[in-house]
């Protein structure tokens, strides 16, 4: 399984790309608008240069015709540009458009197998199933992962499945676990997923005993 960081703060990219394990950047809207960003295209591009993978960043047309316009803007910014496509009709019908032109689409806001069904026969490269917010309303989030991930195998679909709405170190366990191909992840995750408190311990320890070994303990 590979990981995402899913923000939109250019320092914790930056941060996060530095430890040699993100492969790809997630934004959407509200991600957006809480980094402050300023200039759009040069903050994707900035992001682009810094991860040299997938960056997803979301349309907000809301007819076909304006989500493939803005579509086509925003993958020329960058090569590694994806861009994200909520599931609607407009949203398939703008999917299946850019896939005839080799713009990769991920389709964002998925909440059923019939959602991802939908986006992988119209051509998107990446599903992305929100777990957290599945799991918010009482229902399983990863076990749609789980469902996808299976008939994307067993139907031999190259969409990539992407777990998203991650909000705990568990979360990414389970992707794992289940076969996402994706987990991506906020920073704050991703820190919680370095430590574990014996680690600590354990360094302490052996700091204190290799002191103890030189003599100055
Ligand atoms: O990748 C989707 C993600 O940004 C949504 O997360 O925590 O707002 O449900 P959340």
């Amino acid at each position: 399984m590979r990981l995402y960081l899913d923000t939109a703060d250019i320092d914790q990219i930056r941060r996060a790309v530095k430890l040699g394990v993100i492969s790809g950047v997630t934004t959407n809207p509200s991600l957006v608008y809480k980094a402050g960003w300023k200039d759009y295209r040069s903050a994707v591009q900035d992001i682009c240069a810094m991860v040299k993978g997938p960056v997803s960043v979301e349309v907000l047309g809301q007819d076909a015709r304006t989500m493939v316009d803005e579509a086509r803007a925003m993958a020329a910014w960058s090569e590694h540009v994806v861009i994200k496509i909520p599931v609607c009709d407009a949203g398939l019908e703008a999917i299946s458009v850019l896939s005839r032109e080799s713009i990769k689409v991920n389709l964002t806001l998925c909440f059923s197998l019939n959602q991802a069904l939908l986006g992988a026969l119209a051509g998107a490269a990446f599903v992305s199933p929100f777990v957290g917010r599945l799991d918010d309303v009482g229902e399983d989030g990863m076990a749609l992962v789980a469902d996808i991930v299976a008939c994307f195998d067993r139907y031999g679909f190259g969409t990539q499945v992407i777990a998203a709405s991650i909000r705990h170190p568990l979360h990414c366990v389970a992707a794992a676990q289940v076969g996402a191909h994706i987990a991506t992840v906020p920073y704050a995750v991703l820190t919680q997923m370095i430590g574990h408190p014996l680690t600590t311990v354990g360094i302490a320890r052996f700091l204190e005993d290799a002191q103890k070994a030189a003599g100055k303990g």
